[in-house]
């Protein structure tokens, strides 16, 4: 039974420069969880006291939320997540299987974390040096985002709607809708909202993404989207995938 496991000391820090998951506060359990609303808790799942969790949220298997975080409406935790504690999550946040995110890492809306993506939350972590109180502050901006495997170094911001490709390591701020690839990772252009490469510019600098079909326009190196403010929702009819990436490539 989950909520039998002994406890263990009187500090209770997940973090990638300490990883010890310990404490009295690991243990609010399935049967323990805070009373409201329709959210999912798998129950082998452990989630702290003073979190919040929104509405249509899911959390599979074999996570745990650590104190006073707080996540928004449907968001989805695949298996093997840490989040917490004092992290805040946005609404409708997809977060895939074996991640971590760590006290400093805050995110907004509509974020995507790819599998087993890495964040960090000190910078020149020693064992023999505690830096508890002294985490970066690493911002992931509405709508980005983190492929596969990549890594954000810690005190940065990723703007809205970048794209970090899988295996990347990021360790500077990052443009809205940037597409950043490699180790260290470079931008190597401009993706929209739906995750295409915007290509061809015309005379104004206009750039057309060909699934959504969406005007983009760079100026002064940064780009904005003319019909749709970053800030919105997308279109209702915009919401939902049509052809998969590879059709539209060999239309570029
Ligand atoms: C970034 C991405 C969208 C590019 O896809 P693409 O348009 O099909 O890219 P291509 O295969 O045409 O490659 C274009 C160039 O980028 C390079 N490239 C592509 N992906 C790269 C990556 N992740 N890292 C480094 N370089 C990459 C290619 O080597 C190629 O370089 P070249 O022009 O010098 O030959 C894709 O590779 C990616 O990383 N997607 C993330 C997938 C993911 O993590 N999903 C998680 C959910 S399951």
């Amino acid at each position: 039974m989950p909520n039998q496991r002994p406890t263990t000391s009187d500090q209770q820090q997940t973090t990638s420069d300490q990883q010890q998951t310990t404490s009295d506060q690991q243990q609010t359990t399935s049967d323990q969880r805070p009373e409201t609303n329709d959210y999912f808790v798998h129950e082998s799942s452990y989630v702290d006291d003073g979190v919040k969790i929104g509405e249509n949220t899911k959390i599979w298997h074999f996570c745990h939320v650590l104190p006073e975080t707080v996540i928004g409406d449907k968001c989805s935790f695949g298996q093997n997540c840490v989040i917490g504690p004092r992290v805040t999550i946005g609404n409708n946040v997809k977060v895939q299987n074996n991640i971590s995110i760590y006290e400093g890492v805050e995110i907004e809306d509509d974020v995507f974390l790819g599998p087993s993506c890495v964040l960090t939350n000190v910078t020149n972590p020693r064992s023999q040096v505690l830096r508890r109180s002294l985490y970066e502050k690493t911002l992931l901006r509405r709508g980005c985002s983190i492929g596969a495997n990549a890594t954000i170094v810690c005190g940065i911001t990723i703007g809205r709607y970048a794209f970090v490709g899988a295996g990347a390591v990021v360790h500077a701020d990052v443009p809205d809708y940037a597409l950043m690839l490699g180790v260290p990772a470079k931008q190597k252009g401009w993706m929209s909202r739906h995750g295409h490469v915007l290509k061809n510019p015309d005379a104004d600098g206009i750039m057309v993404c060909p699934e959504s079909g969406l005007r983009y326009q760079l100026a002064d190196n940064v780009l904005r989207c003319l019909d749709v403010g970053e800030n919105e929702p997308l279109p209702e009819e915009l919401t939902v995938g049509q052809k998969v990436y590879d059709d539209f490539k060999q239309n570029r």
